[in-house]
């Protein structure tokens, strides 16, 4: 029962996709490289966001042999905002390889694309079928909720045996004429009519009639995901110093979250501002004016950042941090989290 309704949603489903489709600047191409690079940005960050970020990469690196020649600083900075920096520094290593080892051919096969560094089931599917036509499924969130509601599955899809389960049904079920269309039907679907929670629009949808959560009522708790481990909480004081017209800044470690990318100093807890001052001693600088106090609130996927930050006017030539003027703070990549602090150091520069 469950293959036939799944077997049964290709042809609605892409009849619906020839007159709904979004258009998307990566979409009809046929160029892999854009396929692929859109395909990253998509991973964890809505369409309409990725747009000018999509944009911008395409006109700085056009081809996968500007993107192997490209430097990580650049790349960080066309990132910036994204988020999950790992992704763009996987795609360099990628590239050279695809570069290095490949002449410059992108590999066609679901099972060479899953040798490259960043590329998982999901997006070697994507590229295959996408790029390549092969009639590969590539099962991301959106594809995994239109599939357990269409066939009214009730196990939990963050169970990686379910998962399997629901690609390997997918890989039967999928058109195997118009493979990536079929694929990109069911991510347009899931990003704009099957929506999650109790907010699906069934009355718009062009599986309605065929699915089993619909005729059952049960679109709200399809599919069944059971909750994620809770974040971790860390508090952190961060530093605005102001010196001379030009604001501090560090290198974060080569490692580990936000690795390589520039950030404000600071140290861990939330200090008021007499134990503030304290570090400030340690790196050698005095405070002059104490002038704002800033927080902040960041999520990451484990941790959530807490922040309390100091606006301050200091003086000395300690910490060994890089002092950067306005000009220079543009070029360098600051991650989002440090948004707030970024913003108002574009004020005072
Ligand atoms: N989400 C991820 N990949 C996508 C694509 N190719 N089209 C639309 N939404 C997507």
């Amino acid at each position: 029962m469950t293959e036939q309704r799944l077997a049964a949603m290709a042809g609605p489903l892409l009849d619906w996709y020839d007159t709904h489709k979004r258009t998307l600047p990566w979409r009809g191409t046929g160029d892999p490289y854009q396929v692929w690079v859109s395909e990253i940005m998509l991973q964890q960050t809505r369409v309409a966001a990725v747009l000018p970020y999509y944009q911008r990469w395409m006109e700085a690196l056009p081809t996968v042999e500007a993107l192997a020649a490209a430097d990580e600083e650049q790349l960080m900075k066309l990132w910036q905002g994204l988020g999950y920096y790992s992704r763009a520094r996987n795609m360099h290593k990628a590239a050279l390889m695809i570069v290095n080892t490949c002449g410059g051919r992108f590999p066609e096969e679901e099972k060479d694309l899953l040798k490259l560094p960043g590329i998982g089931d999901y997006t070697a599917g994507a590229i295959a079928s996408i790029a390549f036509g092969r009639a590969v499924p590539a099962v991301d969130g959106n594809v995994l909720r239109v599939a357990a509601r269409v066939a009214g599955l009730q196990e939990d899809i963050m169970d990686p045996a379910v998962r399997k389960k629901i690609r390997a049904l997918m890989e039967r079920a999928m058109s195997q004429d118009r493979p990536g269309e079929y694929n990109q039907a069911l991510m347009d679907l899931g990003a704009t009519v099957c929506l999650p929670k109790a907010a699906p629009a069934c009355a718009r949808c062009p599986l309605s009639g065929l699915c089993e959560a619909e005729r059952l009522g049960l679109q709200a708790a399809l599919p069944v995901r059971t909750k994620k481990a809770g974040r971790r909480r860390e508090e952190l004081t961060v530093y605005l110093l102001w010196r001379d017209g030009t604001v501090a800044l560090r290198k974060r470690p080569e490692q580990g979250l936000l690795a390589g990318l520039w950030e404000f100093p600071h140290v861990p807890g939330a200090l008021e501002e007499d134990a503030a001052a304290r570090p400030l001693e340690k790196w050698g600088l005095v405070p002059v004016e104490w002038r704002k106090k800033i927080t902040a609130k960041h999520i990451f996927t484990h941790v959530e950042w807490h922040m309390t930050g100091y606006l301050l006017t200091v003086r000395g030539d300690g910490g060994g941090f890089t002092w950067a003027d306005r000009e220079t703070l543009e070029e360098l990549a600051v991650p989002s989290a440090f948004g707030k602090y970024l913003a108002e150091a574009l004020k005072i520069l």
